[in-house]
């Protein structure tokens, strides 16, 4: 069988099996040499490390070689040598090559090394191929199964929340409309509004902004449960930290409150970063040599140092008390802008903060109302170099108390009528929090632009594969 007959490039590397004959097959990254030999550096997405096939060019003839050119794929069998070469401890001394495909270098947008990052982005279809690309990913993937194990092994239960939705879950109205109607020529109801009782679902559905609603209901029957999956927001944001699809981790517990909520917020985000060190160490190191000197020191300093812990009100003084020229001046009542969380993370107290309590102007319905009726027990998570990573708080299980808010803030109370059931039935403190995956690839990675840690990013004026 194909795939059990070939050995990754990770295993080959790390073999001593020396006179042994494998299979690989992979692209190519580079190739080299002179009449007599070839060498070809060969990478098949297993490792940020390319082994060397060295070809003896009167066996496979010049022709065969010459069409082997960086991005080509080969399958190559050879034998398991010990390497005299610099850098590296094994080759593959090439019995046999077989040429999947060429790939002609006038064309192929790989041939050279180098490219910016912004040219990557261009070519997003292409760029899993390149070194930064394949260590991000392999990265990212490590991260979601750590993510799950952490889940897992703390008896939460994965619940899969709907991508498509009636409910506007954070009450911001950003949302992409998913109709099935013809737009250029509606049905209209009589006093001329679209009749969206004749669309697909019988009424009007947005994707998803969160799953934290539904993440409610699990919740408030199963004791702990996590979503993992996409969500939506039409905010029309082009910043290094927005997309307009992300995918977003939020964990939903019954029978607990804002300090057990901001417990789990750092331990979970310091699980993620010590297995990351354990696991991904030579994607990190090559990451940190090409963008960011500090990456390992960071995601160190992060995991070993306990987060501070804020409320709004403390946060709001340290900053008018700091003299700082800020491009938005802060005063209480006002949201933190990214220059304010940053400041606070990287300036004044190095570390991660935690703020809790913040007005409830500025944040969501559902937040539980702090008894003083002005703050609600919300909780943000700030990091160096990103702001804001995780966004949560405990909830209002109180139906008096969550209807007055709904009423206030104008949402319409009929769409919520299924949210509101689990304050009619059985209702229990608890809380939850959404972590931006992505903003987390941003701190573990080093990478600067949102963009380049998403496989295909979608943002505004960008979704075209
Ligand atoms: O703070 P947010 O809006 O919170 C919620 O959606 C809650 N329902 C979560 C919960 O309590 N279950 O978003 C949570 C996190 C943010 O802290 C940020 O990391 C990320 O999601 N995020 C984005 N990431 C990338 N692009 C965007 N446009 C994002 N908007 C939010
Ligand atoms: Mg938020």
């Amino acid at each position: 069988m194909g795939i059990k007959a070939r050995t990754r490039v990770k295993e080959a590397l790390s073999s001593k099996e020396y006179g042994k004959e494998l299979t690989l097959k992979g692209w190519v990254r580079t190739r080299r040499g002179n009449k007599k030999i070839a060498f070809i550096s060969l990478n098949d997405g297993s490792t940020i490390n390319n082994i060397q096939i060295v070809a003896d060019v009167p066996l496979f003839g010049d022709a065969l070689l010459k069409k082997i050119t960086t991005g080509s794929c080969i399958s190559v069998t050879g034998e398991l040598k010990e390497s005299m070469g610099k850098g590296q401890n094994v080759e593959i001394l090439a019995k046999k090559i077989e040429l999947y495909g060429t790939a002609d270098p006038s064309s192929y947008p790989l041939q050279k090394k180098g490219h910016t990052l912004e040219f990557l982005r261009e070519i997003a279809h292409l760029r899993p191929r390149t070194k930064t690309f394949g260590a991000v990913l392999r990265i990212r993937h490590a991260m979601a199964y750590a993510i799950h194990k952490f889940f897992n092994d703390k008896g939460f239960y994965y619940l899969h929340t709907p991508v498509i939705t009636g409910a506007d879950a954070e009450g911001a109205g950003e949302m992409f409309r998913v109709t099935t109607l013809d737009i250029s020529n509606p049905p209209m109801t009589e006093d001329n509004k679209v009749d969206y009782k004749q669309d697909f679902f019988g009424r009007e559905t947005n994707l998803t902004v969160s799953g934290q609603l539904e993440a409610e209901l699990g919740a408030l029957a199963l004791s702990e449960v996590y979503t993992f999956g996409p969500t939506f927001r039409a905010e029309n944001s082009n910043t290094p930290r927005h997309l307009a699809e992300f995918w977003m981790i939020e964990p939903e517990m019954a029978f607990c409150d804002i300090e057990d909520n901001m417990d789990l917020a750092e331990e979970f985000l310091k699980y993620l970063l010590v297995r990351l060190l354990d696991q991904c160490g030579e994607d990190i190191e090559f990451l940190a040599g090409m963008y960011d000197e500090e990456l390992t020191n960071r995601i160190r300093h992060v995991a070993e140092n306990e987060f501070i812990r804020i409320s709004y009100g403390e946060a709001v003084d340290i900053l008018s008390g700091s003299g700082q020229k800020f491009e938005f001046p802060n005063h209480w009542g006002a949201d933190l802008q990214s220059e304010h969380e940053r400041f606070l993370v990287e300036k004044h107290f190095k570390k991660p903060v935690i703020i809790t309590g913040y007005p409830k102007e500025i944040k969501a319905f559902y937040m539980k109302q702090n008894d003083d009726g002005i703050t609600v027990r919300a909780m943000d998570v700030l990091f160096p170099r990103i702001g804001e990573i995780i966004g949560g708080s405990q909830r209002e299980e109180d139906m008096d108390k969550l209807e007055k808010r709904i009423k206030e803030m104008n949402i319409p109370r009929d769409e919520l009528w299924w949210y509101l059931d689990t304050r009619r039935f059985g209702t229990a403190p608890h809380s939850g929090f959404g972590l931006g995956f992505e903003r987390l690839m941003l701190f573990v990675t080093g990478m600067s632009n949102i963009r380049d840690v998403i496989p295909f990013p979608r943002t505004p004026n960008n979704a075209e594969f």
